[in-house]
């Protein structure tokens, strides 16, 4: 049985026999081969789409939440904060409820998606909104764990950083060796920090034979690290990612030059059509922040940027078996698409209303 991040990983982790495990058997998330966006990117290419949305809370913040929390109650706190868009609040409300600790987040005022508020609210948390964004609400836990006996389980906080980079260790497991790019939507930051510590540990422990280039997606109304400056009022529909000011962006520049890769932005109207082609062409259903990664692939493979990077037979494994030569691309998808009902209902036409009646129901379906 798949027993979560820390047992599977161990040997990879700050861990020891003495670390109580606060799990719920996260991680262990399907790697799906994407047929359509495989074929709309072009060919001898591979996309996979690595669906974080099936973690036990929805997102990939669990993978560094059992982390956190466990070493939390390793170090004797009782009590645990954090700052979220979202996905954070409810991951730490369900570990914390789990390991007995209070727990409270504070989110930007109406500017979190329904799904995580009812997480963080139903877990028990103290849920506080603030009259600001993301990066207000973190600069006031920042102030308020240094002064206060409260952990912080933002991924500053190194063990978030540690449980998330597993991603990277489950996606060489799968594939038999590292992707050749490995794209990811970019908020905070810390995700894509993770991730490529990850990938230069596995190839490190000779788990792997190449290192991936790391490109990082923001939306265009939150693109600090593409603009090269901070942003004040930052904005899009892709809740989740609408920070300003990542806390790890030195980590995020440097995953990007040292893997040879790139931080772009894209607009809220690719964001939305990656979206509803994830869902309606793959069948994988994910929240708007998470299609950024392949709204960035698609943007990229029109310029041709895919085109030049053809691979050494000897260095792939595809699914077409050794020395298939494709390009693999593994595009993480960070959050379920149920996180954001609302976001999905509006991106659609309603369903029709009929009366119930035999006629009225196949005239509608138009036999
Ligand atoms: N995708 C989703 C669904 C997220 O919730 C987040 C971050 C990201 C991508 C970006 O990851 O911050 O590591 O660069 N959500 C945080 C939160 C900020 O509070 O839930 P990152």
């Amino acid at each position: 049985m798949w027993k979560g991040v820390i047992e599977e990983y161990r040997k990879f982790l700050p861990v020891t026999d003495k670390t109580p495990v606060v799990t719920l058997n996260e991680g262990n998330t399907p790697l799906v081969y994407a047929c359509h966006v495989s074929s709309l990117v072009g060919e001898g290419v591979e996309v996979y789409l690595k669906y974080e949305g099936l973690n036990p809370t929805g997102s990939f913040k669990d993978r560094g939440m059992t982390m956190a929390i466990s070493k939390a109650i390793e170090e004797g706190s009782k009590f645990v904060m954090c700052a979220s868009t979202g996905n954070t609040s409810a991951s730490a409300a369900a570990y914390s409820a789990r390991a007995g600790l209070k727990c409270v987040v504070l989110i930007p005022e109406g500017a979190i998606a329904l799904g995580k508020l009812s997480q963080a609210m139903i877990h028990n948390a103290k849920v506080i909104a603030v009259k600001g964004n993301f990066d207000d609400a973190l600069n006031l836990v920042r102030e308020i764990t240094d002064k206060y006996p409260i952990t912080l389980v933002n991924s500053i906080n190194p063990y978030r950083i540690e449980g998330q980079k597993t991603g990277a260790f489950e996606i060489c497991d799968s594939l038999g060796d590292a992707p050749d790019f490995h794209a990811i939507p970019v908020g905070n930051a810390g995700n894509i920090t993770a991730y490529w510590k990850g990938y230069k540990e596995y190839k490190a422990a000779k788990k792997a034979t190449k290192l991936p280039k790391m490109l990082g997606f923001q939306a265009e109304g939150a693109a600090p690290i593409v603009l090269g400056h901070p942003v004040k009022d930052p904005h899009t529909i892709a809740t989740a990612i609408k920070i300003g000011n990542p806390a790890s962006w030195k980590q995020a520049e440097a995953a990007r030059d040292e893997s040879g890769g790139l931080i772009d932005m894209v607009t809220d109207d690719e964001i939305l059509a990656a979206y509803k082609l994830l869902a309606a062409k793959e069948g994988v259903f994910v929240e708007p922040a998470s299609a950024a990664s392949v709204a960035g692939v698609l943007k990229l493979a029109k310029k041709g940027y895919f085109k030049g990077a053809r691979v050494h037979p000897s260095t792939s494994l595809g699914t077409g078996g050794p020395g298939s030569g494709k390009i693999k691309i593994v595009c993480i998808l960070t959050g379920h698409g149920l996180k954001d009902p609302d976001r999905a209902i509006a991106s659609v036409s309603k369903p029709a209303v009929v009366e119930a009646k035999l006629d009225a129901v196949l005239k509608e379906i138009g036999i």
